[in-house]
């Protein structure tokens, strides 16, 4: 799979993950954090490595800046390469350092959890968080390269691959109905299931046009990727993104936009059911939790820093396999969707 971007255009590899670091060049320096590097260190032994703590704490300001005087200590030069080894919260940390140092060396990212392998490491969006918020420094920085390794994702838990199965379902809703015919074919999904590696592939071919249309999500293109994201984002907010992953709060957040949909003649009737019935056989959550404080949710989404009209924006499936940015949907609506799931 090829991505074009402003500067040129990299590509996706399918490889073995001894290929993968076999094609990285000579004297690269490896991100990875502390959990990845314990399950896959000897592959990159004697190669230099920045190894940080696992988890979303780590695209801090803090540990931004010890990579940075990492790669300074280790001798980088601007003909350095950085390597981007692990999850997406490696991949954006990563990338964003690879941005920054001496005004940006070559990045090549090898995703190893499935979130980051269909969504995270393609697409050029590489960042941090701020205590105001997610992603709230970054940089559009396209890698030089992606290598995907199929065999990487046996060693996540069945809850870290359905996180990732939720972005991949989410690709067959969007935009293509013969993937979420294949999917919906395969039974339940798990890391060795035989056509995973053809439907990662499908994925980031669906990732790729609409980053090429949309570079720089300027454009309502590279919006139509937020189905479910809207309502999704408004229950990680609410979680205080504790507890809950991101693709377990996007599964809500598409049950929750298909029945929005629906109410707003958008929908085609009966796609909600489809949504949630594909979602709960892959284990994720559909139900809006009672927990959860509807007026503040929709508080939340207003505060969103991807909301782009008065009232609020989503991408809406027409059905199955298509959708639409719908702009100026009323909070009345949202919150009646929200209360009656
Ligand atoms: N840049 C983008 O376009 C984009 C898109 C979507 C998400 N993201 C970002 O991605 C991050 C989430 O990514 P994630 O879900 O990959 O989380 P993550 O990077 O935190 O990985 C999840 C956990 O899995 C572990 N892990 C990684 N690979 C493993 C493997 N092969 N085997 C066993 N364990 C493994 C990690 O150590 C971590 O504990 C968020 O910060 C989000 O903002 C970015
Ligand atoms: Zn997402």
């Amino acid at each position: 799979v090829k991505v074009a971007h402003s500067q040129g255009a990299y590509e996706i590899s399918f490889l073995g993950l001894s290929e993968a670091f076999a094609a990285v060049p000579d004297g690269s320096h490896i991100i990875t954090d502390e959990h990845v590097k314990a399950l896959y260190g000897h592959l990159f032994a004697g190669e230099k490595c920045i190894s940080v703590a696992a988890g979303e704490q780590s695209k801090s300001i803090s540990t931004f800046e010890s990579c940075l005087e990492a790669l300074a200590r280790a001798g980088a030069t601007r003909k350095s390469s950085v390597v981007g080894f692990g999850g997406g919260v490696i991949g954006d940390l990563a990338g964003f350092v690879a941005a920054s140092y001496m005004r940006g060396v070559a990045f090549i990212q090898i995703p190893t959890t499935l979130l980051a392998q269909v969504d995270s490491s393609v697409g050029g969006k590489v960042g941090i968080d701020l205590k105001a918020g997610k992603n709230l420094a970054g940089a559009f920085y396209p890698p030089k390269a992606v290598y995907v390794c199929a065999e990487v994702l046996q060693t996540l838990d069945q809850r870290q691959f359905n996180n990732g199965m939720a972005e991949v379902w989410k690709y067959g809703f969007i935009a293509d109905k013969d993937l979420f015919d294949r999917l919906t074919n395969g039974a339940s999904w798990h890391a060795r299931s035989t056509q995973l590696q053809e439907v990662v592939k499908l994925c980031l071919q669906i990732k790729a046009r609409i980053v090429e249309e949309d570079e720089f999500e300027e454009k309502g293109i590279r919006a139509s990727l937020n189905f479910g994201h809207t309502v999704g984002h408004a229950i990680e907010h609410l979680c205080g993104f504790k507890g809950i992953l991101h693709g377990e709060a996007i599964s809500v957040g598409m049950v929750a936009e298909a029945l929005l949909g629906e109410r707003l003649g958008i929908t085609e009737l009966g796609t909600r059911e489809k949504v949630a019935g594909s979602l709960a056989s892959q284990g994720l959550p559909t139900k809006w939790d009672q927990k959860w404080d509807v007026p503040k949710a929709v508080e939340a989404m207003m505060r969103d820093k991807k909301r782009i009209s008065d009232g609020l924006a989503f991408s809406l499936l027409t059905h199955i396999g298509e959708c639409k940015l719908i702009t100026g949907v009323s909070c009345e609506a949202v919150e009646q969707v929200l209360g009656s799931l």
